[in-house]
């Protein structure tokens, strides 16, 4: 095989065969096709796409790349859910504990920050001694035991997407439908989910802008689930602005927490119980969404959900006390409120622009070898829709050395504030099902 004819098919708009998925997965992950070759086919596949078939293979493709995690002593049906990416997205770390508590068997592999979304990995890691370094056979035993556990992606886990994801990332071809699906796929299913819940974002800190793309971006992924014997489901929901009040990874833990003892709210607990109840139902703990949602509102109530998360801090090696003391978490030296400078209304966001901001500040990496600052990032204290005055902060910066004029600018440019009013966004859009897209 050449991976040339590769390219000119793909070029010219055909499909390719399972054996040329398997070839050029293979190549990637062994750096046997040169990355200017694998550049050119991402981007001839940015351009003419795949066919769900090929998406399909592309994806089994890549799993078989690497290793596929043996779940079967987790003691159930192992779910796992995933996000594509927000702002103050920080549903796991409520949703995984909670889910445990009503008896799934969490078992997650999660990701570092990527640009300006967070990463549930760092978020774990602002947690004075927890580690997200764990052997398999420890993580089994874990979430055999307490029902959860949140480590990194082992190192052979998918490894043709490490490199394809890398090439797309200096391509210009991360926006790719079929890219997308079968980068998310592939390491989902290697990483032994018995069940899939995806969190789909929409909206100006998505990957997809537009519902309709996000939409067909859920449909692609639930489609690969259902081929590859996976039952997948999707939510997809809003990201016109951060999900959570907290952006930054320290700022994120205690929302969580906030959450799981019952002093906090909002659009971040909404999603959560969302994706909490098609875990439940997913992986056969609940007979239907509407019962899964009762046991967990059960399990947020008597303060069940939060013990799981100290019982899951502990195990993995950290100070499980930051559950009922949120100060032990690590704290920015400075906190900078940024006022607006006119009144009105808070008409729109851009939720990548936020995230940025936090990003500046330290909360994110902008190279891949950076060290991120736990204690720092950023409070949203106005929400779409707010009548604001003059003056009134809009966001306060949590901040250490570095960031903080960059990051003011950044919010700034990521609130538009106008003299009428505008309706605010929805925040569930759609479930999709393998039997079709309900909408809301
Ligand atoms: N997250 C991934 O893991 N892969 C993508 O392609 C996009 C988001
Ligand atoms: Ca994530």
């Amino acid at each position: 095989m050449n991976v040339v004819d590769l390219i000119e098919k793909k070029k010219h708009g055909q499909a390719l065969s399972h054996e040329e998925l398997v070839y050029f997965a293979q190549g990637a992950a062994k750096g046997t096709i040169p990355d200017y070759q694998l550049a050119a086919l991402l981007m001839a596949v940015w351009f003419n796409g795949m066919t769900p078939e090929e998406t399909r293979d592309l994806t089994l493709a890549m799993v078989h790349t690497g290793d596929v995690a043996d779940l079967s002593g987790i003691g159930g049906i192992g779910v796992d859910k995933h996000s594509t990416g927000g702002v103050g997205d920080t549903t796991t770390l409520v949703v995984a504990p909670l889910s445990a508590a009503c008896g799934a068997k969490v078992a997650k592999m999660s990701g570092r920050g990527l640009g300006h979304t967070g990463g549930t990995l760092d978020k774990i890691e602002s947690i004075p001694g927890a580690s997200v370094d764990i052997p398999m056979d420890r993580f089994i035993r874990q979430v055999r035991e307490i029902g959860v556990a949140v480590i990194g992606q082992t190192a052979d886990l998918a490894p043709a997407d490490k490199a394809l994801y890398a090439l797309r990332d200096v391509t210009g071809t991360v926006d790719c439908l079929p890219l997308i699906v079968s980068s998310i796929m592939s390491k989902k299913i290697a990483s032994g989910a018995g069940a899939i819940v995806l969190d789909v974002k929409t909206g100006s800190g998505a990957i997809m802008h537009d519902l309709e793309s996000s939409i067909e971006l859920a449909r692609a992924m639930v489609e690969v689930g259902r081929l590859a014997d996976r039952p997948t489901l999707a939510l997809v929901t809003g990201m016109e602005q951060p999900l959570g009040t907290h952006v930054g990874n320290a700022l994120e833990v205690k929302e969580a927490i906030d959450i799981l003892a019952g002093r906090a709210g909002g659009r971040l607990k909404e999603v959560s119980l969302r994706l909490g109840a098609m875990m439940l139902v997913a992986c056969g703990t609940a007979r239907d969404e509407l019962s899964a949602r009762e046991a967990l509102e059960k399990a947020l109530a008597s303060g069940a959900g939060l013990e799981k998360l100290r019982q899951m801090i502990a195990a993995q090696g950290g100070d499980a006390r930051v559950c009922d003391d949120t100060s032990l978490l690590p704290q920015a030296e400075r906190k900078i409120p940024v006022r607006a400078e006119k009144a009105g209304y808070v008409v729109s966001m851009d939720a990548a622009k936020i995230g940025l901001a936090s990003q500046r500040l330290g909360a994110g990496r902008l190279s891949k070898a950076d060290a991120i600052d736990p204690a720092v990032g950023l409070v949203m204290n106005v929400e779409l829709g707010d009548r604001i005055e003059a003056g009134q902060p809009l966001v306060t910066l949590y901040a250490n050395e570095k960031g903080a004029d960059e990051a003011e600018a950044l919010v700034r440019e990521g609130i538009v504030i106008d003299e009428k009013p505008a309706q605010p966004p929805k925040l569930i859009y759609a479930v999709v099902r393998p039997e079709g897209v309900e909408r809301f």
